[in-house]
């Protein structure tokens, strides 16, 4: 059996849009309804626990679930402060017989559910996997005056995207002794690195880009549009 938990519960700061950034419109359609679709699509998940803020707990269903006719959320919880925090609230309520656990932000409505499939079948040979991409742009690691201390090796280096796909027990494990011990990461991944779990990086998918700030906007729709046309 596998679930999807979806942290929804962010507020989008860096968006700077006055709604929270799950519910803001892409193609006129709020992006966590896109996110929802492709992962319902995805025939291997058999549910899905989205995780949103406390204005949004009681709306949700109702708004959004019902609305857009989104079936296979199993569960709607609150998230917290952090997307750690939220993630968790999601692992926490998910089925004991679940075997693994898929995790993919609201905030990537582009995701496909052929990128999905990928990513399980890998997740059942590798146990722990995530979607990485090589980075475009030639990096540099700084000193904290931002001297260049040197230049890396950007065949070795993975700008890491969701979904992540782990066992849900490795993934438990991974996230209550990050909270026992007091760190912190900004993916599952991370958490799981720390248990000495091996995490296997396979190919991303460049369109499926996080929603961060303004430009980012422009970009999905333009790959929305891209989508519809009849090729
Ligand atoms: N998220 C969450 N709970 C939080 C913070 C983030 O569930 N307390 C979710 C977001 O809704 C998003 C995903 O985690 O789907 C990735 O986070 P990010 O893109 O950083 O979204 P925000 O935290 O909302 O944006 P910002 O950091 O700009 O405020
Ligand atoms: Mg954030």
């Amino acid at each position: 059996m596998i679930q999807a938990i979806v942290p929804a519960a962010g507020s989008g700061e860096r968006l700077g849009s006055k709604i929270e950034k799950p519910y803001v419109l892409l193609a006129g359609i709020p992006m966590v309804v896109q996110t929802l679709r492709a992962l319902e699509s995805v025939k291997e998940i058999d549910s899905i626990v989205l995780v949103v803020s406390r204005r949004w707990q009681k709306r949700v269903r109702r708004e959004i679930l019902e609305r857009y006719r989104i079936e296979r959320v199993a569960a709607v919880v609150r998230g917290g402060a952090t997307r750690m925090e939220s993630v968790y609230a999601g692992l926490s309520s998910l089925d004991q017989r679940t075997q693994w656990a898929l995790v993919h932000d609201a905030a990537r409505p582009l995701v496909t559910s052929k990128e999905v499939s990928r990513l399980i079948q890998s997740a059942r040979r590798d146990g722990a996997v995530c979607p990485g991409i090589i980075p475009k742009d030639t990096t540099k690691r700084v000193d904290e005056d931002n001297w260049v201390k040197k230049t890396l090796d950007r065949c070795r280096l993975r700008a890491v995207l969701t979904p992540q796909v782990f066992r849900r027990d490795i993934l438990l494990q991974a996230y209550e002794r990050a909270l026992a011990k007091g760190y912190s990461g900004t993916d599952e991944a991370s958490l799981v690195e720390r248990l000495g779990v091996k995490v296997k990086i396979i190919e991303g998918n460049p369109e499926n880009i996080k929603i961060t700030t303004p430009e980012d906007l422009l970009l999905a729709e333009a790959i929305l549009k891209k989508r519809k046309r009849p090729s």
